[in-house]
């Protein structure tokens, strides 16, 4: 299959379907994978792009039961695991998302699917956001009781997997950099026996006025596993990229970055944000509409 091509700054926005796209893609090339995948119950993104062009004023859910969401699921990351590095890893924003009306363990889950597939475990980050969307724990203001306790919901996970490597693979990867390459990527520890130590890390989530797709994550959480997992000019991937904020955060850490998106419209949306970035202009987000 030949998918369609974007070259961008440092790298490539490739359309198609990740499963197919991952297929193309040489094998043990990419340092570090970073992504937040689609709920596909939740958003249904061919009519989300409708709605961008006003020729609908909303999006209807799409019927997928969970069973099949796991394995949409399942087959991409076992498709990721071919293409990253051994030693390298896979960092995975997720959260428990509801489905027919039930809240899900969605990220408990999908640590047992990720570890059947063949990736290893490695940390739990929590992403709190100091700001609550929705207003749950209003129930037990109202009914004081035992009982209606519904937290609001402040915080998603951020999941580390490594690509299983023998010792020498890992020394590679890492540990075994030139002392010009490790001075090149000394991580700024300034602020960092604050938060940054700690697996809670909070950081503000993009404002509905600030990004054009319904669900982005933030650039700082790019920016932070980027540092922390790749080396310059290392290959970062995003298999569901959306809006392209790992491909941004990549580009501007000097990182080579590869993002697969189905969706034309958020494919243009990256490509005039990262040119922007090059050309040091000021990205307004209303001509991007
Ligand atoms: C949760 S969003 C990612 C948002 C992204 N992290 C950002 O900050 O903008 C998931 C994205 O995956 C895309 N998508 C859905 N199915 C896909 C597939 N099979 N292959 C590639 N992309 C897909 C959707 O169009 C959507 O933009």
């Amino acid at each position: 299959m030949v998918f369609k091509k974007f070259p961008v700054g440092n790298g490539d926005i490739i359309q198609g379907d990740c499963l197919d796209v991952l297929e193309t893609l040489p094998e043990n090339e990419v340092v570090l994978a970073f992504t937040s995948p689609p709920y596909l119950n939740a958003i249904n993104y061919d009519e989300h792009v409708e709605k961008l062009h006003g020729k609908r004023n909303r999006w209807e859910r799409k019927e997928v039961s969970y069973k099949e969401y796991g394995e949409f699921l399942k087959e991409r990351f076992k498709a990721l695991l071919r293409v990253v590095r051994p030693g390298g890893h896979n960092v995975v924003n997720i959260s428990p998302v509801s489905w027919n009306g039930e809240r899900t363990a969605l990220p408990f889950h999908f640590v047992n699917w990720m570890e059947e597939i063949g990736w290893k475990f490695r940390e739990d980050i929590v992403w709190e956001k100091p700001i609550a969307r929705d207003r749950r724990s209003g129930v037990l203001l109202q009914h004081p009781y035992p009982g209606y306790y519904y937290p609001s919901l402040v915080a998603e996970y951020v999941f580390v997997f490594q690509k299983p490597a023998l010792k020498e693979d890992k020394e590679n990867i890492y540990w075994f950099r030139t002392p010009e390459e490790k001075q090149n990527n000394l991580i700024d520890l300034s602020d960092y026996q604050g938060e940054k130590s700690k697996n809670v890390w909070k950081i503000r989530p993009v404002a509905p006025q600030e990004n054009i797709h319904p669900c982005p994550f933030p650039i700082e959480l790019a920016d932070r596993i980027i540092q922390l997992y790749s080396y310059k000019d290392d290959l970062v991937l995003d298999i569901f990229t959306g809006s392209g904020q790992t491909n941004i955060a990549a580009e501007r850490a000097g990182r080579k970055h590869i993002g697969i998106e189905t969706q034309t419209e958020y494919i243009k949306y990256i490509i005039k944000r990262i040119n922007a970035e090059i050309n040091q202009q000021t990205f307004s987000f209303e001509k991007a509409r």
